[in-house]
């Protein structure tokens, strides 16, 4: 975090925020917690204990004897001594009663294809079966890595509980991502398997995804890991969809596969609470990404308490949350936490917008959808692209979701009225790829809804806002700091997958005042956002304060973009900055500097796109690229990345004066804001 680097929540914008709204009746009647006595019972004065009552909702092999373990800070173990199968959890557990209730239903892209859904019986046989491959075919033992690059298919969730069930830790990588970031991500891991699609429907397009895998598996052996298996799901079984080849004696299609493993049972391996149960990749201050490692107790104790008491879901419900699961966010909100609460969740292929802004709501009456859950990026686009579209379709949400960045007051008030159509109560939900489920959020039926800010600390979190000598920001002053949760969690990440010492230098370094402590009073955690607290107990989440840009819900480092830029032969230096965007949030602009004696062109521009295209994904694609003389730098020859940015977003650029060539300020805001 250094002063060299512009942060999202320098350049957020201000808005008024003294509106509230009621959590509708209908909704209150029927919440699984409307009694604020709930708020009570995870005070402070209970914890750890108050989890208990999250913990409590899973079928434990062996009872946990302590709640939380703070003998190695900040290395919290939760529910030791437990013994628990996720798999066993989100699907056996369920087919006394639920035997033929659809645990998931799959909306494929082409309309013309037939809605799947796959009941817990269903789901148990498949997840059965792929487990046997796993363990049989593919050797995998328990705490081996296995890597997916899938797409949203009911066979991810497939794998992902396969693995769950025979205690191997699944690292799922965005679909969205290059075979390049994805090979970084296996190499990381260590994965000797990985698991994708041949093909897959976007935006009217059928995808081909294997060339990807082969990508993949070359970046990988580069960085010195070598995968000998890939395991191919097919979009359409029994026929390929993909021109890639397949590489004999390592490829292989899981549905011929799955022949020999047809009817097999796999009895659910018990593992111990402190068990990892999954990699999940984000982007961070270095160019190497950071695989947050979750546990299976703690993080399937959270999700599932989270689930019930702020998605409200109950069994009967038809739940859609319509993130990716390549993120966290379908992690813990379209598979774990769904599925262990026994309702039916939803996914679908495709984006919202296509074949047009009208489908989110066409498939929402279809099915007949209670709880809906997006992002603010999806929201601003249906409401640019189909404003009246929601009117149309007669189906009737209770409860909605927002996450992933802040919302704008007037995006809430057209997702409240015209999405929910006033009837449906929402929550603004914080949290990150780190915290395995919410940080901050209403209670549904207990606390009223203000547009623009998620809400107090979640029943057991106790947030501050600190400035940077750790003096408390109090509510109600105005002034931004840094948000921080002052007590561990179930659903917290155990360490970043082997760098345990950049876990605790990243997010528990800059507030601890004793490293021999073993108080947890003593570890706030930093969870990387700027943050205000209103005074009524609300927090208003800014945007990120180091080097990572929040596109449309996605984390993009800015190290890994510039890593990518430079690439390009003709490139000497980058800097990649944040802009606010209309419909993203936040987009990316590079700026380049060229190696002396190269001219500026347009197909170095386009390089540069198809360079981060490449090494990251279309999702990083820059907003802008500009090519400048020189980059502003300080005297020892920083880049003054926040000068730029400033620039970019046509703000004051401060104090420039002990630049080493402040006349270069002025020339690139000829240039650039001329151009925009
Ligand atoms: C941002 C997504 C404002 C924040 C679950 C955080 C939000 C980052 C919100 C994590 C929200 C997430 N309001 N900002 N409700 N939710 N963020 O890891 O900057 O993909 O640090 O996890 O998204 O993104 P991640």
């Amino acid at each position: 975090m250094t002063t060299q680097q512009p942060s999202e929540s320098q350049i957020a914008v201000h808005w008024r925020e003294e509106e509230y709204y009621q959590p509708p009746s209908r909704f209150i009647g029927q919440a699984n917690a409307s009694d604020p006595v709930i708020i009570e019972r995870f005070s402070e004065a209970h914890f750890p204990e108050c989890f208990k009552e999250y913990a409590d909702l899973l079928d434990w092999d062996t009872y946990w004897h302590t709640t939380l373990d703070t003998a190695n800070p900040p290395f919290w173990k939760w529910f030791v001594g437990g013994r628990l199968n996720a798999c066993y959890n989100c699907v056996d557990r369920h087919l006394a009663i639920d035997r033929n209730k659809a645990a998931l239903i799959w909306v494929p892209e082409p309309e013309s294809e037939q809605t799947q859904a796959i009941t817990y019986q269903e789901l148990y046989q498949r997840v059965n079966e792929f487990a046997a491959l796993l363990r049989d075919f593919c050797g995998l033992n328990v705490g081996d890595r296995v890597t997916f690059h899938l797409p949203m298919v009911p066979e991810l969730p497939v794998s992902m509980l396969s693995c769950a069930r025979v205690g191997v830790i699944h690292s799922e990588v965005f679909g969205g991502f290059s075979g390049v970031a994805c090979g970084d991500r296996i190499a990381d891991s260590g994965s000797r398997v990985l698991v994708t699609m041949d093909a897959y429907h976007r935006n009217g397009e059928l995808v081909d995804h294997k060339a990807k895998a082969d990508e993949a598996v070359e970046a990988a052996s580069k960085l010195g890991v070598q995968v000998d298996k890939v395991l191919v799901w097919r979009r359409y079984p029994g026929r390929s969809s993909s021109p890639t080849p397949m590489v004999a004696g390592r490829d292989f299609f899981v549905d011929e596969l799955l022949a020999a493993f047809h009817r097999q049972r796999v009895e659910p391996v018990s593992m111990p609470a402190e068990a990892p149960l999954f990699l999940m990749y984000t982007s961070g201050t270095t160019a190497r990404p950071k695989g947050c490692q979750h546990s299976t107790g703690g993080y399937l104790a959270y999700v599932t308490g989270t689930a019930k008491y702020y998605q409200d879901i109950h069994p009967e419900d038809t739940y859609w949350c319509m993130a990716d699961i390549g993120w966290i966010t379908g992690h813990s909100y379209i598979v774990y936490g769904p599925l262990s609460l026994g309702t039916t969740s939803v996914i679908y292929e495709g984006v919202p917008t296509y074949p047009d802004a009208g489908r989110p709501w066409r498939i929402a009456e279809q099915l007949g959808v209670t709880i809906f859950h997006t992002a603010p990026t999806a929201i601003r686009m249906l409401r640019k692209l189909g404003p009246d579209e929601p009117h149309k379709y007669g189906y009737r949400f209770k409860h909605m979701t927002t996450v992933g960045e802040p919302i704008e007051p007037d995006v809430w008030r057209w997702y409240f009225h015209t999405v929910g159509k006033g009837e449906a109560v929402i929550v603004d939900t914080w949290w990150q790829t780190e915290n395995g489920g919410f940080l901050a959020s209403t209670l549904p039926a207990v606390h009223p809804m203000k547009p623009g800010s998620c809400g107090p600390g979640v029943l057991g979190i106790y947030p501050v806002i600190y400035d940077e000598d750790r003096n408390v920001i109090e509510a109600g002053s105005g002034t931004a700091g840094n948000i921080c949760i002052r007590n561990p969690w179930p659903g917290i990440f155990q360490t970043i997958w082997g760098q345990p010492e950049r876990f605790v230098e990243l997010y528990y370094s800059k507030y601890n005042t004793d490293p021999e402590s073993k108080d947890w009073r003593d570890w706030p955690y930093l969870a990387g956002d700027g943050a205000t607290l209103g005074a009524d107990g609300y927090f208003r989440i800014l945007g990120r304060i180091d080097d990572v840009i929040n596109v449309a819900g996605h984390r993009l480092g800015t190290k890994e973009l510039e890593s990518a830029a430079i690439t390009v032969a003709q490139v000497a230096e980058a800097a990649a900055v944040p802009v606010m965007d209309e419909l993203r949030g936040r987009a990316v602009e590079i700026y380049i500097a060229l190696k002396p004696g190269i001219t500026s062109s347009k197909e170095i521009e386009e390089k540069v796109v198809e360079s981060i295209e490449n090494q990251i994904g279309k999702i990083a694609r820059p907003k802008n690229v500009w090519i400048v003389a020189d980059m502003p730098k300080t005297r020892s020859g920083k880049i003054m990345r926040r000068v730029i940015a400033s620039i970019s977003n046509f703000a004051d650029v401060g104090d420039i004066t002990t630049l080493a060539n402040p006349e270069i300020v002025d020339d690139i805001r000829h240039q650039v804001q001329r151009a925009k």
